[in-house]
């Protein structure tokens, strides 16, 4: 039998729940689930929000809303792993063991890095660490422990994720050249349409760039959010450019073939952005309010949630504990 292959990914759990996680991650990662031969590990990355924020609630809150949100959107906890990655502290143990094997060199050129360094420099601040954290200089290695703990395959991410992955690939690499083949070389998994979609300012939807559009906010707010997005000045009835506009991009994602097809014969006839963006909401309300209902249900039951999250930790634990014995002993930490 074909061995199956292994997939994983995971959210941080820095924000409510948006569209670029809905399409981008949890939605795509939840129809490979289905799939005969794939494994899928899906975690909420609760440890990487500390990166982001020190405010404790919103990590909290945050946990308890992405994973509702991944139950809700139909994740069947029997058929997935499941879980906190703060439920598995052989992540931790790992990191470490990694992070005596990365380069310093290596994380200098990690995106993330570079740009909070660009920032500095365009501040024109002296010191171009200024408010830089290990947290965020070490970001990559606990990333690849994530992955690496689980031997996972494949990583489906968004494009400004590839260069973690290509990280952890060689930090798996150099592990196994000093201490054995023991773990896999990821591969990270781009979705050409959802893993990039543009948020509210055209840049990738993301908390980091505060342009996200809530999915289980009420309507009110739903609307004003899609508002917001920003456009060129073209005025209704100049023909436009579907390929480059924001609206178009967020309604691909969320419309069938049809749908979209005839949007952009809208924008050939000159469509007014207020009315384009009208349809995105009545769309994207229609699209997301299933979903919405579940949550809301969910939300309610948070000894439930706790419960599907500690059986997922229970699972997870029978892959990572051999494994962490395992390079335990290959690096020379075992009893005499
Ligand atoms: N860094 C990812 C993001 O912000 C989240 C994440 C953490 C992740 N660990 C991971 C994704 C491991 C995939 C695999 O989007």
């Amino acid at each position: 039998m074909k061995k199956q292959q292994r997939v994983l990914t995971g959210i941080t759990t820095s924000g409510e729940p948006h569209l670029g996680n809905l399409v981008g991650a949890i939605l795509p990662a939840i129809s490979a689930s289905n799939q005969p031969d794939t494994a899928s590990f899906l975690f909420l990355a609760d440890y990487h929000s500390l990166i982001k924020n020190t405010d404790s609630n919103l990590t909290h809150a945050s946990s308890l809303e992405i994973a509702a949100c991944w139950l809700a959107c139909g994740l069947d906890p029997q058929k997935v792993t499941f879980y906190r990655q703060s439920d598995i502290p052989h992540i931790f143990e790992l990191a470490w063991i990694l992070s005596c094997l990365t380069s310093k060199g290596l994380l200098n050129r990690a995106h993330a890095y570079k740009a909070a360094i660009a920032d500095n420099e365009q501040l024109g601040s002296k010191d171009l660490d200024k408010g830089i954290t290990m947290g965020l200089f070490n970001y990559p290695v606990l990333m690849a422990a994530d992955i690496l703990m689980f031997n996972a395959d494949f990583v489906p991410v968004g494009q400004d994720q590839k260069q973690h992955i290509e990280m952890a690939r060689d930090i798996a690499l150099k592990f196994n050249h000093h201490y054995g083949e023991l773990l896999t070389p990821p591969e990270a998994q781009i979705n050409e349409v959802t893993g990039i979609l543009p948020g509210l300012d055209g840049r990738k939807m993301s908390k980091s760039y505060n342009n996200t559009i809530p999915i289980f906010a009420d309507e009110k707010v739903l609307r004003k959010s899609i508002m917001k997005i920003q456009t060129n000045s073209l005025e209704p009835g100049e023909p436009k450019d579907p390929e480059d506009c924001n609206i178009f991009n967020i309604y691909r994602a969320i419309a069938t073939e049809n749908e979209v097809l005839d949007l952009k014969k809208q924008y050939e006839e000159g469509i007014g952005w207020g009315d384009a963006k009208n349809l995105l909401f009545e769309n994207l309300n229609k699209f997301v309010s299933p979903f919405k209902i579940e949550y809301e249900k969910i939300m309610k039951d948070k000894s439930f949630v706790e419960k599907v999250l500690v059986e997922g930790a229970n699972k997870a634990k029978e892959y990572s504990s051999p494994l962490i014995k395992e390079i335990r002993e290959s690096v020379g930490i075992k009893k005499f």
